[in-house]
């Protein structure tokens, strides 16, 4: 038998702050997707644990990723989620630096002897795979496609070029970030949370298999079912539902010990298409699975409960996942 992670791994803040480091700083993130970073001066900024992060696309068509921070005095680079513009101006003080980094001024400063070149912004890894774009704080961490080759290969047969960005969606939850990731490693609630989708699988055989750091989930669908195809969890916070019409890309990003920001990033093969069931599928699944998250989280910080069983038929996935956050921890 298989025991969860302890309550207090869920609510401590000692614990969150360590998962930041020893997760967050050392795992590849998903920063956004090629879609949005076209041309030359196209930025894209995300936040995940406590960082800030803006990607931008180089005069040669590159990726460069910067910490969203100025080397004055920790002013903000960009306020947007994306954009696009020719430098990179401080928002606070206008200190401006090149698309590549490099500090090209430091606004009325009045100091002659200010070198600009010791103070370029600082750098990020970022890395990208079939227009997902990558990131990764850490300078030693194993290359994008080395550390993810199993999680792609199981993406192998997935059309994922043939789908047009639509947009984003972004949902608050009241829970750790675990919570959530534990609450998407099976399919043991279906019929419980989700009675809708329970109509349209058979979710008694629903399965999860495992990989190296990936899980996928399949369930067989009744004909014609919206949420056919194929769903894949990668360590730590990453989900890829692909289906049919096109797919919802699912970051489970942790804002604090208690609070998640589920971002949804929707692309459809044909985005002039009515897409509404998709779309209201998803914020269905989305409300259900945060109202019952959200008590748990709950429950976890009453003292009540410390450690439960997983079941080897039904959470196989968590107990992968919490053995990785066990090791990534431990390292
Ligand atoms: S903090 Fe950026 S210019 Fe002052
Ligand atoms: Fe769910």
């Amino acid at each position: 038998m298989t025991s969860t992670l302890t309550a207090a791994e869920y609510v401590d803040p000692a614990v969150y702050e360590r998962e930041r480091q020893a997760v967050f700083a050392r795992q590849w993130q998903l920063a956004g997707f090629r879609a949005q970073l076209q041309l030359p001066g196209d930025y894209v900024q995300h936040h995940f644990a406590g960082w800030w992060i803006v990607v931008a696309v180089q005069d040669d068509g590159s990726l460069r990723a910067f910490h969203n921070v100025c080397r004055h005095r920790a002013g903000p680079l960009v306020m947007d989620e994306h954009g696009q513009l020719s430098s990179f101006v401080c928002r606070y003080h206008g200190w401006a630096y090149a698309l590549d980094g490099t500090l090209n001024s430091a606004r009325d400063f009045g100091d002659e002897t200010f070198d600009c070149a010791g103070y370029p912004l600082y750098g990020v890894r970022v890395d990208e795979w079939r227009g997902l774009v990558f990131v990764n704080l850490d300078a030693d961490a194993p290359a994008l496609v080395d550390d993810h080759g199993a999680f792609f290969d199981a993406l192998a047969d997935q059309p994922l070029e043939s789908f047009t960005y639509s947009h984003r969606s972004r949902h608050d939850i009241a829970a750790n970030w675990k919570v959530y990731c534990d609450n998407y490693g099976e399919g043991y609630h279906v019929p419980l949370v989700h009675p809708e989708l329970n109509r349209e699988v058979l979710a008694k055989e629903y399965r999860v298999e495992v990989g190296d750091h990936y899980c996928r989930h399949s369930v067989p669908t009744r004909s014609g079912a919206v949420n056919a195809g194929a769903w894949l969890w990668r360590y730590p916070n990453l989900a890829l539902n692909v289906y049919p019409d096109g797919m919802n890309v699912e970051r489970f990003v942790p804002i604090g010990p208690r609070r998640t920001q589920v971002v949804y990033d929707f692309f459809f093969a044909d985005v002039t298409a009515d897409n509404r069931d998709a779309i209201r599928m998803g914020q269905l699944l989305l409300d259900e699975d945060r109202e019952i998250c959200e008590i748990v989280q709950r429950n976890l910080e009453a003292g009540v409960y410390d450690v439960g069983r997983l079941s080897p038929r039904h959470e196989p996935g968590l107990v992968a996942f919490q053995q990785w956050v066990r090791e990534s921890l431990a390292r």
